[in-house]
């Protein structure tokens, strides 16, 4: 297929493919890369796209962790300055994590006209700085998990590339994929309740429970075909609850289950001991999920959460 054409191994985001095979295309022929910004949640394969992107360029390929760039020193003289003169793509990782006066200073570097030729000088006790940027040489792409803590006019000078949500049959494709040697028993729908684990997360489905647990359970019991018990076993072993829910999780819908009346945060969080940042993921997952309700500031189970608590006491 041909929007697979530059991504074989990457399941799912269609139009994140085809964005990209369209911008590659072009490249081919002009050497020019419009200057990209990965979007979207942890997980859900920026970094991964923006190599892959990066290797279809077919050109040297530098990936900066955006946390060291801190001064505009940092940026000319650790990225810019070594690599203006050569064909490479800059891979700006966590660009929020750029210093202020770096985002300005790349804000002034791209220009506000797709511009192909920029120069930008700076001078400072130790050094001064001419750099003079080719981007039918360099190109830059960006990516992040915090759009709103990249510097406005920046972020609207950059082509967004948004990482759509993994439904689960991409999910299926990627655990099935890691774990290729394994036969999912299909009779019994192990691979869909081994994929809800994941939480809808490609990095969570790839890593944390393919690589990570169900490849090293099946070499350590000589399994070929896993079954609906080695989904439970797995399960007990890690304490991980059904549809992925961790411990923290489970508890909220417990109390919330034995309080019958509905909870305010405030008791919720003497209850359970969580902090707000905590508190805050566990109910986005248990939102989306539909078990948990709040109305007027009071936390409720839902009628799925009922169930669910029933379901696995
Ligand atoms: N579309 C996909 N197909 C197959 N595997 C994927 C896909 N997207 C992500 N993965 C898996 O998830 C892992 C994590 O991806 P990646 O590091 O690119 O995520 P990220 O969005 O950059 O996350 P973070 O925000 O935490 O940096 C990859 O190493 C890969 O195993
Ligand atoms: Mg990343």
């Amino acid at each position: 297929m041909k929007k697979d054409k530059y991504f074989p191994d990457f399941v799912g985001q269609q139009s994140v493919k085809s964005q990209l095979g369209f911008y590659i295309d072009c490249y081919q022929d002009s050497d020019y890369l419009p200057h990209l910004l990965f979007a979207g949640e942890k997980g859900s394969g920026k970094t991964e796209f923006a190599k892959q992107t990066a290797r279809n360029l077919k050109k040297r390929q530098v990936l900066v962790n955006c946390t060291t760039l801190r001064t505009i020193p940092d940026l000319l003289g650790e990225v810019l300055d070594p690599y203006q003169s050569l064909p490479t793509t800059i891979i700006f990782d966590e660009c929020h994590g750029l210093g202020r006066d770096v985002q300005k200073a790349l804000l002034t570097i791209i220009g506000g006209d797709g511009e192909k030729y920029t120069s930008y000088a700076f001078s400072n006790r130790n050094n001064d700085w001419q750099i003079n940027i080719d981007f039918t040489k360099l190109s830059f792409i960006f990516a992040t998990t915090d759009k709103q803590k990249v510097n406005t006019a920046l972020c609207s000078r950059l082509e967004h590339i948004a990482m759509e949500p993994y439904g689960m049959p991409d999910i299926k494709r990627i655990i099935g994929r890691r774990c290729y040697d394994i036969d999912f028993d299909k009779s019994d729908k192990v691979l869909d309740a081994i994929a809800s684990l994941s939480r809808g997360n490609a990095r969570d489905a790839s890593i944390k429970l393919a690589a990570n647990k169900i490849i090293p359970y099946c070499r350590q019991k000589s399994i070929k075909k896993f079954n609906l018990s080695d989904y439970h076993e797995i399960k007990s072993i890690f304490g991980i609850y059904e549809l992925g829910l961790n411990s923290l999780e489970f508890t909220i819908l417990n109390y919330l289950y034995e309080s019958k009346e509905g909870c305010s945060l405030t008791a919720l969080q003497s209850k359970t001991g969580l902090d707000r940042a905590a508190q805050q993921d566990a109910e986005k997952y248990l939102l989306k999920l539909n078990l948990l309700d709040i109305f007027s500031g009071k936390r409720y189970l839902t009628k799925d959460g009922r169930k669910y608590i029933i379901n696995n006491r």
